[in-house]
């Protein structure tokens, strides 16, 4: 088996013809999403997805209409029917099919998809270091929402794409805020710096397992305040985390080295404890 995906509950073939002219994600981008990250046939972080999905949910008054045990029973269907083990699962929710108009229709029923399909661990990126360029924040103010109107992120990816670098990292106001599809760190003078939560950035999954669970382990300090472009520049260490990117150090940043242009410490002793919280929770060796 390869790639398949799933709609309200069934499994389908990617390539089948599912979705309606009408519904409000084809035409509005009204919807939400989540990407979760499968080990050894396994979800990592399921239920912080979960606890996401929801809130993403509620903030835009799209009903939610499928139980967590539900949609944990797909994510395991995809997972036993695909035969992928090392993957990554896209879950969507629209608001519904309704005739086009702005304002939220009445009885509409929302509308799951979900695909699965290999993940690229980039193993050997992460070990050389990436590369990346700043560039406009034009997203709009509800960053905290795991909306799928991605437009601003996807003119984030491409800037760097068209520069020959990994990531774009987002500069609202002269604030650093996050990368296109990641949260952004840096290590200046010993300590762990990030964008605190806010409407300005997404919370997301790695940055909270870092944040709660591997910064206390390791003994590490870290300061979630604001910080400019001048900052980074002067920072020993920079790298981006993510469900897929997991945590990725940068090596170079706007054409200038990071720090002594090496992968550094702390993000390669943070990606070490990432993945033995994933060796606990899935089962990897
Ligand atoms: N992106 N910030 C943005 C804007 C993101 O799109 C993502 C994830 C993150 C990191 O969140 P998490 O650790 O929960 O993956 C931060 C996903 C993976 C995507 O759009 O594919």
């Amino acid at each position: 088996m390869g790639p398949i995906g799933l709609l309200d509950g069934k499994i389908i073939d990617l390539n089948e013809n599912v979705i309606q002219m009408e519904d409000r994600g084809y035409q509005f981008g009204d919807g939400v999403y989540e990407v979760t990250r499968v080990y050894n046939g396994r979800c990592f972080a399921f239920n912080l997805h979960m606890d996401r999905l929801y809130r993403s949910l509620r903030e835009l008054r799209i009903p939610a209409t499928y139980t967590v045990d539900e949609l944990a029973e797909f994510h395991e269907r995809l997972i036993a029917e695909s035969g992928i083990k090392e993957a990554g699962i896209y879950l969507q929710i629209t608001r519904g099919v309704a005739p086009r108009a702005h304002g939220f229709p009445d009885n509409v029923v929302p509308k799951l998809t979900m695909t699965i399909r290999q993940a690229n661990p980039n193993n050997n990126l992460r070990e050389a270091g990436a590369t990346g360029i700043f560039v406009p924040d034009v997203r709009w103010m509800r960053c905290d929402i795991k909306s799928i109107n991605l437009l601003g992120n996807l003119l984030a990816k491409q800037q760097a794409k068209d520069a020959g670098v990994f990531e774009g990292i987002q500069v609202r106001d002269g604030i650093v805020t996050e990368g296109s599809s990641s949260n952004f760190f840096v290590v200046k003078d010993g300590i762990l710096w990030t964008h605190p939560l806010s409407n300005l950035i997404l919370k997301g999954i790695t940055r909270t397992v870092i944040v709660d669970q591997l910064v206390p382990q390791l003994g590490l300090t870290l300061v979630e305040k604001t910080f400019d472009v001048a900052f980074v520049k002067k920072a020993e260490e920079a790298f981006v985390t993510g469900t897929t990117t997991e945590i990725m150090p940068f090596i170079q940043l706007e054409g200038a080295p990071v720090g002594d242009g090496k992968v550094g410490p702390v993000a390669r002793k943070l990606h070490q404890a990432l993945m033995a919280a994933v060796a606990r929770e899935c089962g990897t060796k």
